[in-house]
């Protein structure tokens, strides 16, 4: 049976995705995911037999949902990537890549990782897009606390595994290990997720906006899981230099800047306005703007509904523990817009 694969997504919704879902005011038809990120909403619509396109700003999250969700039956073999290449195309992207020396790797494993990089160039299709996903996965699995952000001096003290176990109790040592080992430990997960749901789905990566623009055909829902503000939102810092290594970096709105999120959430509902028959958009009783202030936003456009659910984010403080209410509001827009 198909399984969402390990991605390790800051601020994923992955344990909540059934929920999410079963709220949703359709059993069937085409959702848009806005903001996929690491995709495990995306993964469940999927499996629950809609017709999914995902859309994300970031390149890293575009290669999971080519793999996963667009893709319906290729699958990667290890023997796809022992592709011959040469010396001196691994030394042209090593000096392309050096950018990452010393900054998230040692200069052994930027040169390790721009052979891998050449690899991903000569695979075709989906076979392409697993392994850029299995690239992408190895990255993080190296850096400590799974963010492209952390200051060098803290990654190489954390990589000290000896350091790490006096301090942590924990060695970590996977983050010493070659990114191969990681594809490989990885390969027949990342295999498992692809299924087939019978239905033409689709990877986009463009900023909201423009995704809302260009969508050709109209579609049941739009759900929304921005980056708000004052929360783990810096996605372009947490993951971005993987985009900068396949120089596919594209300008987006950022959301959370500067008090604007809910002009620009209006901003975009009015035009999803014409594209869908729902909105529906996660929150949380944490985040701001609150959820009675994007409601009132919402109700000029249509008829506002919000689910709840008590829900147990992952906390290092305890008294934190148990406090958090996950949110669904549902717009259902009005017909004569
Ligand atoms: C909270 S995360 C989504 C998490 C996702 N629901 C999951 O379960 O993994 C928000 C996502 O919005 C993306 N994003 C931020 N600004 C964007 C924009 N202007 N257009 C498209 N995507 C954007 C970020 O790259 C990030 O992946």
């Amino acid at each position: 049976m198909s399984k969402y694969p390990k991605i390790n997504y800051i601020g994923n919704k992955n344990k909540l995705t059934d929920w999410i879902v079963n709220n949703f005011p359709y059993k069937k038809g085409t959702v848009l995911d806005l903001f996929c990120g690491g995709c495990s909403v995306s993964y469940a619509l999927k499996e629950k037999g809609y017709k999914v396109f995902s859309n994300d700003a970031l390149y890293s999250n575009y290669v999971l949902a080519k793999s996963i969700i667009e893709n319906n039956n290729v699958f990667l073999e290890s023997k796809d990537f022992e592709i011959e290449v040469s010396k001196k195309e691994t030394l042209n992207k090593y000096k392309e890549i050096k950018f990452l020396e010393n900054r998230l790797y040692f200069p052994y494993e930027v040169e390790e990782l721009a052979n891998l990089v050449c690899k991903s160039e000569k695979l075709q299709d989906y076979k392409k897009y697993l392994f850029l996903s299995l690239i992408r996965r190895a990255m993080i699995r190296k850096i400590p606390y799974s963010r492209m952000n952390v200051p060098w001096n803290q990654i190489v003290k954390l990589r000290d595994e000896d350091y790490s176990y006096e301090k942590y109790k924990r060695r970590r040592a996977y983050h010493n290990l070659p990114f191969i080992d990681h594809i490989n430990d990885n390969l027949s997960n990342y295999n498992n997720a692809v299924f087939n749901n019978g239905k033409e789905n689709q990877a986009f990566n463009r900023d909201a906006f423009k995704m809302i623009e260009k969508l050709d055909e109209n579609v049941d829902i739009i759900y929304m899981d921005p980056p708000y503000p004052a929360t783990m939102n810096k996605y372009g810092d947490f993951y971005g230099l993987y985009d900068s290594i396949f120089k596919r970096k594209i300008n987006y709105i950022n959301f959370s800047e500067n008090n604007k999120f809910l002009e620009n959430l209006e901003k975009l509902i009015i035009k999803c306005l014409y594209k869908t028959k729902y909105i529906v958009i996660s929150e949380n009783n944490k985040t701001k703007p609150s959820i009675d202030e994007i409601s009132s936003m919402l109700s000029k456009y249509g008829k506002v509904e919000i689910k709840e659910k008590k829900h147990q984010y992952k906390v290092t403080n305890k008294e934190n523990k148990n406090e958090t209410i996950e949110v669904l509001i549902i717009l259902q827009v009005k017909e004569n817009k």
